[in-house]
């Protein structure tokens, strides 16, 4: 069975020339047990094991042997590996720039011998004697085992009882361990892992692929990485994340992707507290890098609070000329040419994985259950291991559903969406008349769609349970002029009113101002002048914002002028805010532009500008709403980029499925 992994082309060991010592980043690798775990796991990987036990007494302090089934040593190589600079795997400055093995610097068992009592026991593949060499007496004897090697590495730290007492408990000190080899088996579904503690078996991960990574078919390997996720990070983490899974459209000499990004993203609901759920891979190396987290990080910009913390598992892979391994002595920095370009690759690679609104994924989903965000089983269960989320709706962000034409059953005969649409410019009990401006624009696009469906006849009709094909269900209730209830397959879907209508007028003004003008420049927001200006007493900040910021305004779709040395006027205000409190919106933008560097609103204070401009936007509390104007809002939503979080990162739904709701009642049991 490990034949494949092991049948690696045997280098010799040698030492290094003195060119290349002086070229590789040195300094102290050893610092507690976990540590020593991590190197000699990463000579069992390089050696071509398919499967690692360790063993530890005392939280790794006492002992930690890590055995392999891997390639072996040869005999008369076994003293040579203890030696300093003394390496199979590089040779020259060209090995060092392109390395793919784990190790190359030709130090750890050095390193490890000079502050431990070590021995190796070794059987190199093919040959039938085994050896063993002690570290400290260098005396080399026979012993029996099978093909692969063992490392024994007791009372670390023996000689230099200061750096012993810097150890902690042995609980942590294993903890430290264990960590360090799950970081690993997050990487290598290929190769099983064992850890044995005091006698006790504390982690097993099995194999989860018969042939190496490198060999293995790619939907294998993701399907094996799925179960490997789940083995170490529990079902859960699988369950609440999405597959990630991208590509540069360069290619290298071999006609692949130069740069991959792959792995899996927590939707932001499995966000945690602390960032102990992050891992990244450059190449199969675990690497904890500036440009990784903080590319993974801006992808949750608009999705997540700002205390929250994504999960994640995130592979890179690209040519190993791009990025620099040898940059810290531990090898947990890395350095790429084109940092921009990996931070980006990272970014977009999460951020449309994010994107796409999970109700849609769920319904198309085989068993559409396992999906949605359940409200019991906190947080739910969004996607199933292997689904695979639909690409996010390209614009129109409005679409909704178009040509509807809801049954009898629905309640709701003989409407169109364009028509309930319609509605939201004049609604019965009309507080809030932002609100309603805010869906005429969806009752354009959707009267548009509409139209066209009519005018294509290949235009396939729509199944006739329409509410079965709307994720999110028909609305059938407003709940304390907070909530929509509304009732879909799974059965029953709770809906933040405000909090949603709030992401897809967000959505919405960032898709209008992200068009860029045909010169160019930013595309401003539409405009809307007032027939009468909203003047305003402002403070002396207030107008110098006002007069600092007028062409940051105007791409705002705002126009405010001074109108005394103590009074304002809002002249015009964006279209799809026309209906609002002018003097509010203008309030708020000008109280955050003047946070803000007048010559550099970035992107990000951009969306924070119009996150508060659709919260001002947004249906509020207490408006009643119509079933058909809710209906509106749920199509709307089905429709819309990252609708299942509010600007803030809170989900704007749930869902309550019928099983939950029996257990509540105790029905069935
Ligand atoms: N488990 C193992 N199986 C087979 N060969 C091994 C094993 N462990 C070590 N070796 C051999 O011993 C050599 C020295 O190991 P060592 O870990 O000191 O250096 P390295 O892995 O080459 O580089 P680094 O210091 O970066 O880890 C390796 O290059 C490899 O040839
Ligand atoms: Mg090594």
């Amino acid at each position: 069975m490990n034949a494949p992994h092991s049948s690696l082309p045997r280098r010799p060991i040698r030492e290094l020339p003195d060119e290349l010592i002086s070229q590789i980043a040195a300094g102290e690798v050893v610092e507690r047990p976990a540590s020593v775990v991590r190197e000699l796991v990463d000579n069992a990987l390089d050696a071509g094991a398919t499967q690692v036990t360790l063993r530890l007494l005392a939280g790794g302090v006492r002992l930690i042997s890590v055995e392999d089934d891997g390639q072996g040593i040869l005999r008369d190589e076994l003293p040579i590996a203890f030696k300093r600079h003394a390496t199979s795997k590089i040779g020259n400055l060209r090995d060092l720039e392109s390395v793919a093995t784990m190790g190359f610097r030709g130090e750890a068992l050095a390193a490890i011998n000079s502050i431990a009592d070590c021995a190796i026991l070794s059987r190199a593949s093919g040959l039938n004697d085994a050896f063993l060499l002690d570290g400290r007496t260098g005396e080399l004897r026979p012993v029996a085992r099978g093909q692969g090697t063992t490392v024994e590495v007791k009372e670390l730290f023996y000689s230099t009882p200061a750096r012993r007492k810097f150890l902690k408990t042995d609980a942590t000190e294993l903890a430290h361990c264990i960590e360090s080899v799950r970081r690993h088996a997050l990487a290598r579904p290929d190769v099983g892992f064992a850890i044995w503690h005091e006698g006790k078996l504390v982690e097993q991960w099995r194999r989860c692929l018969d042939t190496p990574m490198a060999d293995a078919a790619p939907d294998a390997v993701i399907a094996a990485l799925d179960q490997r996720l789940s083995d170490v990070l529990g079902p859960e983490f699988l369950a609440q994340s999405v597959r990630v899974d991208w590509h540069s459209k360069q290619t290298n000499e071999f006609n692949q992707p130069a740069l991959r990004v792959w792995g899996r993203a927590g939707v932001p609901d499995a966000a945690r507290s602390r960032a102990d759920q992050q891992f990244c891979y450059v190449n199969g190396r675990f690497v904890r890098d500036k440009v990784l987290t903080h590319a993974a990080r801006s992808a949750y910009e608009d999705v997540l609070h700002r205390n929250r913390q994504p999960v994640y598992t995130l592979y890179v892979a690209m040519d190993p000329t791009r990025v620099d391994v040898n940059v810290h002595p531990t090898k947990i920095e890395v350095r790429f040419r084109d940092s921009r370009e990996v931070h980006q690759a990272v970014r977009h690679a999460v951020e449309d994985t994010l994107a796409a609104p999970r109700a849609a994924a769920a319904a198309g989903a085989a068993d559409g259950q396992a999906n949605a965000p359940s409200l019991l089983a906190q947080p739910g269960n969004y996607v199933s291991g292997l689904g695979v989320l639909p690409k996010a709706p390209a614009a129109p962000m409005y679409s909704a559903q178009p040509a509807i034409k809801f049954e009898a059953n629905a309640g709701l005969i003989g409407h169109r969406v364009s028509d309930i649409s319609a509605l939201w410019q004049s609604p019965p009990n009309n507080q809030d008349g932002w609100a309603a401006e805010g869906f005429a624009q969806v009752k354009e696009e959707t009267a548009k769609r509409a139209g066209d469906t009519e005018q294509n006849p290949l235009q396939p009709s729509r199944p006739a349970n329409k509410e079965e094909v709307w994720p999110l269900g028909r609305a059938i209730a407003q709940l304390q002029g907070v909530y929509i209830l509304a009732e879909n397959n799974q059965g029953l879907v709770i809906v933040d009113m405000h909090a949603a209508h709030e992401r897809i007028v967000y959505e919405r003004l960032k898709t209008q101002i992200s068009l860029t003008a045909p010169d160019g420049s930013v595309h401003p927001l539409a405009s809307q002048p007032l027939l009468i200006p909203a003047t305003f007493a402002a403070t002396p900040d207030e107008v110098a914002t006002a007069e600092a910021h007028v062409a940051t305004l105007h791409t705002l779709g705002l126009e405010i002028s001074p109108f005394s040395p103590k009074t304002l006027a809002v002249r015009a205000v964006p279209t799809t805010l026309a209906q609002g409190d002018a003097v509010e919106l203008a309030r708020s933008v000008l109280a955050e532009l003047a946070q803000h560097d007048a010559s550099t609103v970035i992107q990000r204070a951009q969306n924070e500008i119009l996150g508060t401009m659709a919260c001002h936007g947004a249906v509020r509390a207490n408006r009643k709403l119509t079933v058909e104007e809710m209906n509106a809002l749920l199509r709307d939503m089905e429709a819309t980029e990252r609708s299942d979080q509010c600007n803030h990162g809170r989900p704007t739904w749930r869902q309550l499925t019928l099983k939950e709701l029996d257990g509540l009642f105790l029905r069935g049991r």
